[in-house]
């Protein structure tokens, strides 16, 4: 019989005891994770003995961004003696310091703990740190280049340095987000360079956590996937992550790779999906959030993903649904879908100010206040983010730009200087003809539509991510314009 829901793969791979740990919904029940587990893979059960390294392991991060910073404190936090490494001195020196070099919440207090317990330490050498690593994980960035492909360029950089500084054993491993293939690449490079082959093996451990809560989503993953080619590695990382208590899917290394995009790709489209509902929405009168609620309601569908909104941005989802197509193209595969959620994506954001436009005649002259800059709430990442497309649309139309971010400021005024900077939402909309709700920051919630009206001299409010009430908005006298309505 088919199987169309998957299960019969997954339960393939992920036992207890040779027993599916499948509930009925065919989702992985994770109460049954809390004792020890057992994986199957390939026919083959691999016992998942928690303690199977009866000791402290060594772990390096090359890379100190959001993911990479994040992974070794918690790592340093479950008790792994870990070196994060980063060729920005600076941003070691922020963190030896006890604090943060990015905004993300409860980050700090981690890294402050790391340190006290001697369990996180900061290198720049990658050499002395690899000297005496059991497992050394990449996390530097991979930002698209001018096609779309990803760039491996620092991927590279830091595999050739730590071929370079192999004497011992490890396991390398991509946390980085990397295109299928990577892996092969990355051994051959190793070979290239003459390393003996028994002194490491390479892995692919992809990232799943989301910015804002970067910290819970590491303590607490929904799941963990472990791309491996070699058992012996598999050991080592199934060691390193015995405090989780989430399924943990070991497959192989190419199949990983490609679950990052596939995720990615997927919660994207998903995104676009209801952002085009919304656009109908608009036309016919129905309500998108209610459209959303019933198709949420479908436990297939589930309501997560699917608010409408100006659309996604930040440091994965659009170079990941790129990247996935160009994986898509090499492979001879059109992947037609991913071009549509790209063009929905971009349209949104300019079908929205085209509104703002038409209400107001002409931008040029006009006072608008921007509420929100990050690409998401409770990060101060600007990678992407809608706030830009709609900063470089107003500035070419000669409007004079107030803007307001509770943590994104310093990120924007880098690349905006001239605009005008400001320090609550409440002096933001003073004198604006039109305020734009841009990133739904809770504090924006907060405001007082009354006080919000008396402040403004135009009465347009324009909410890019359906946040503000809408009655309260209407019965401070002023006019609301949302996405989807
Ligand atoms: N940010 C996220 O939410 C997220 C989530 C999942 C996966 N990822 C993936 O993880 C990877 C890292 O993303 P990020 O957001 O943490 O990047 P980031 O830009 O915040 O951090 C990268 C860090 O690597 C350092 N670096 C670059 N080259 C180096 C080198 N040769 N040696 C030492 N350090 C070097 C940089 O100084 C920087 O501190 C990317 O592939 C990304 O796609 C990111």
């Amino acid at each position: 019989m088919a199987d169309p829901f998957g299960e019969k793969a997954l339960d393939k791979k992920i036992t207890l005891d040779g027993v599916p740990v499948l509930n009925g919904a065919g989702v992985v029940d994770s109460a049954v994770f809390e004792t020890t587990q057992q994986i199957q893979r390939d026919d083959e059960k691999v016992a998942l003995n928690r303690t199977r390294i009866n000791r402290t392991l060594n772990v390096v991060v090359i890379g100190t961004g959001y993911v990479g910073l994040v992974t070794g404190a918690i790592l340093a936090d479950q008790g792994s003696n870990v070196t994060c490494v980063d060729r920005d001195p600076a941003k070691l020196e922020v963190i030896n310091r006890g604090e943060s070099p990015i905004y993300e919440p409860g980050l700090e207090e981690v890294i402050q703990s790391g340190l006290k317990t001697g369990h996180l330490k900061t290198s720049t050498s990658i050499p002395e740190s690899v000297a005496t690593a059991d497992i050394v994980f990449i996390a530097v960035g991979t930002p698209p280049s001018a096609d779309g492909t990803p760039d491996l360029t620092a991927v590279m950089q830091v595999v050739q340095e730590v071929g370079r500084s192999i004497k011992q054993h490890i396991t390398l491993v991509t946390k980085s987000t990397v295109p299928v293939g990577t892996g092969n690449l990355i051994e051959e490079t190793l070979v290239r360079m003459g390393v003996d082959p028994n002194l490491y093996d390479v892995v692919s451990c992809p990232e799943f956590l989301r910015e804002g809560c970067a910290v819970a989503d590491t303590k607490n993953p929904d799941r963990i996937i472990i791309g491996v080619n070699d058992p012996g590695a598999e050991t080592k990382l199934l060691s390193l992550f015995s405090r989780n208590r989430c399924p943990i899917l070991v497959i192989n290394r190419t199949s990983a790779e490609l679950v990052k995009y596939a995720s990615n790709a997927f919660l994207a489209v998903k995104i676009s999906f209801i952002n085009g509902i919304s656009r109908i929405c608009e036309q016919s009168g129905a309500n998108v959030d209610d459209i959303a609620a019933g198709m949420g309601l479908d436990h297939r569908i589930s309501p997560k993903f699917l608010q409408a909104g100006l659309g996604w941005g930040g440091s994965c989802f659009p170079k990941d649904v790129q990247g996935l197509s160009k994986v898509g193209e090499t492979m001879g595969f059109d992947f037609e879908m991913l071009k549509a959620a790209e063009k929905i994506n971009t349209d949104q954001v300019l079908h929205f100010v085209g509104r703002i436009r038409a209400e107001l005649g002409s931008f040029s002259g006009t006072r608008v206040a921007i509420l929100g800059l990050a690409f998401k709430p409770n990060t101060d990442d600007i990678r992407d983010a809608k706030s830009l497309e709609i900063i470089k649309i107003l500035k070419a139309e000669g409007a004079e730009i107030i803007v307001h971010d509770p943590v994104a400021m310093d990120n924007v005024k880098a690349i905006h200087p001239d605009l005008t900077y400001t320090k609550t939402g409440e002096e933001t909309v003073h004198d604006a003809d039109v305020t734009i709700l841009v990133t739904e920051w809770a504090e924006y919630g907060r405001l007082n539509m009354d006080r919000v009206a008396q402040l403004m001299r135009g009465n347009l409010i324009f909410d890019g991510r359906r946040f503000f009430r809408p009655e309260e908005v209407k019965s401070a006298g002023l006019k609301y314009f949302t996405i989807g309505s």
